[in-house]
């Protein structure tokens, strides 16, 4: 066990880090940030921070031997910085895992092999594959970067008008995947944590609701069948297993039109559909990463009420400052905000959450927070 007092280190300086920074100091850890930028939001709770590229192997090597156990924040961190950092400490979830959930295709054709429904997918690694791609799965169909992709980067849909010369020349060579455009029903995610010696809890499913591909609105408990839920769990649970992972772990479901349930992605790490955790579960997502990776005994994931979570983009500052107090002064809705100094469209500046008796209920107050905030002052 890595006791209360031990040191953490994460990688990445994003929210995320933020909010298991403040998880971590809670529980009595000290926490270690190294990012390639300076004052980040983990940096801001950190107990130390560290300005340094992923690809300064010295640096993550030197950042390594002053924690005892390394952890993630952000999924892209290079393999050889996983690697550099696994020669002097504890890295837990294992680079296995990342380099996995790194890459689309490497993703879909594990979660194949272990029996999982993806989206209909291939490989395109030049103008020629895409096509052929496009003839093998129709349009209309979404071309994606393999790697480096996150909320909707590098996306292009492929409609009957597409030029796909265009398209191609649009990812500017970069290697990339077809996949066949699903009709949906509705988005669910699942946030499972598994410790040292293979226990396994897990978040029940929320609902996710996108604008432009970047998550907007997520709300619990989700609105499916029990046996979809049961199903989308016991796929985590299988992933989980294969991995040998150890920590927190995000599966993106998409429910299709007719009833099927497909794996869209993987996410090693908490993620932004389980901020309304932090206010509405017995132990909040970030709280969970803390136990798993430091061998504690997880806790319950209980939700303590239905809830609903709103993301506050950059956007939501063009008309000056938001009017923090018409949504403070509501008295079901928490406040949350990630310490960015510069707001831009698009980029996730905080959240709010609210409680409700029901899911429906909670969403319609979040809404109504951030349409308040968007008001005049
Ligand atoms: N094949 C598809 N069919 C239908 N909708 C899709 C498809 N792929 C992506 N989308 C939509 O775009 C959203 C973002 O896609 P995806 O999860 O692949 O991207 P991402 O850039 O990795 O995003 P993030 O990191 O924010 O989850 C999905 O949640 C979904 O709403
Ligand atoms: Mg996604």
């Amino acid at each position: 066990m890595i006791r209360p007092g031990s040191t953490i280190g994460v990688l990445g300086g994003g929210q995320l880090g933020r909010m298991f920074a403040m998880a971590a100091r809670r529980l009595g850890y000290r926490v270690h940030t190294l990012a390639p930028e300076h004052d980040t939001p983990t940096g801001q709770i950190a107990d130390v921070e560290i300005e340094a590229s992923y690809d300064d192997l010295d640096r993550i090597r030197a950042f390594a031997r002053g924690v005892d156990v390394v952890t993630f924040e952000f999924e892209n961190v290079p393999a050889a910085a996983a690697a550099a950092a696994e020669e002097h400490a504890i890295v837990r979830p294992n680079g296995r895992a990342l380099e996995i959930a790194q890459h689309r295709v490497r993703e879909k054709t594990f979660l194949t092999r272990l029996g999982l429904p993806v989206t209909p997918f291939v490989q395109a690694q030049s103008a020629g594959d895409l096509a052929a791609a496009v003839q093998r799965l129709g349009r209309p169909a979404v071309l994606k970067t393999a790697a480096l992709g996150y909320d909707g980067k590098g996306q292009i849909r492929i409609t009957d008008e597409s030029d796909l010369a265009e398209a191609w020349h649009a990812l500017a060579g970069r290697e990339a995947i077809l996949e066949a455009w699903i009709d949906l029903d509705r988005e669910l995610s699942v946030i499972g944590a598994r410790s040292v010696d293979g226990s396994f809890v897990c978040f029940d499913p929320i609902d996710n609701v996108h604008r432009r591909h970047i998550l907007d609105v997520s709300s619990a408990p989700a609105q499916v069948a029990s046996q979809i839920a049961a199903q989308a769990i016991d796929a985590t649970r299988t992933v989980m297993d294969a991995l040998d992972y150890v920590g927190v772990l995000c599966i993106e479901f998409f429910l299709t039109r007719d009833g099927r349930l497909l794996l869209n992605e993987l996410a090693p790490r908490p993620h932004n559909s389980g901020h309304l955790t932090f206010d509405a579960c017995r132990t909040s997502q970030f709280e969970q990463q803390v136990r798993a990776i430091c061998g504690l005994p997880l806790g319950s994931p209980e939700l303590l009420q239905p809830a609903a979570m709103a993301n506050l983009l950059g956007d939501l500052w063009a008309a000056g400052e938001p009017n923090w107090g018409a949504a403070l002064t509501l008295p079901d809705v928490k406040l949350h905000l990630y310490g960015k100094a510069t707001p831009r469209p698009g980029r996730k500046m905080g959240h709010v959450t609210a409680l409700a008796t029901t899911a429906e209920i909670a969403r319609s107050r979040v809404l109504e927070a951030r349409a308040a905030l968007g008001q005049q002052n």
